[in-house]
């Protein structure tokens, strides 16, 4: 089971929640890789049998315009059979509370097979630890019942 995490992060909070998630991940294969999404070969995506996204949130609950290749790539490619999962930080501050992680769970709805969504507030704290490891265990059981491996 191939599982790729793409991530964009600024300050550290989405980068810190997606290292947690790459540890997690871990456990339930040996074939996950981490990257920044500029590090990303998009030409590969469509390897992947899992992709996990996790992003911030920008502007007015907008997704951050490094994370529009990948955006597009999903509408654009066949990647109907690819199991996804979102996950994002954002500040409970704004109206639209990562609003990157809705814009991106509407679209991977369409386009993908979406397993779940997380938001976290910031950095993540010791209960947001437990919610990434029931995030990754969802999208895990998902892809096994497919892959069957
Ligand atoms: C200019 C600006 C706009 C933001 N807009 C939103 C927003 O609309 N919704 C939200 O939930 N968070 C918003 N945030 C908060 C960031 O998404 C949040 O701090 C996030 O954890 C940063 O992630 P990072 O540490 O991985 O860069 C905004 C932050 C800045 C600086």
């Amino acid at each position: 089971m191939k599982v790729g995490i793409v991530y964009t992060s600024v300050t550290g909070n989405t980068e810190e929640t997606v290292n947690n998630i790459y540890s997690i991940a871990k456990k339930y294969t040996k074939d996950s890789s981490i990257f920044p999404v500029a590090r990303f070969p998009l030409h590969e995506l469509m390897t992947f049998d899992v992709i996990i996204i996790g992003t911030y949130t920008w502007g007015n609950g907008d997704i951050p315009l490094e994370m529009m290749s990948l955006y597009r790539a999903f509408e654009e490619y066949d990647t109907k059979e690819i199991i996804t999962g979102v996950v994002g930080t954002g500040d409970q501050c704004y109206p639209r509370f990562c609003g990157a992680v809705d814009e991106f769970r509407d679209m991977l709805y369409v386009h993908s097979n979406l397993a779940a969504t997380l938001k976290i507030e910031l950095t993540p704290q010791l209960l947001d630890i437990e919610r990434c490891q029931q995030f990754v265990k969802i999208i895990m059981e998902r892809a096994k019942s497919k892959t069957r491996v």
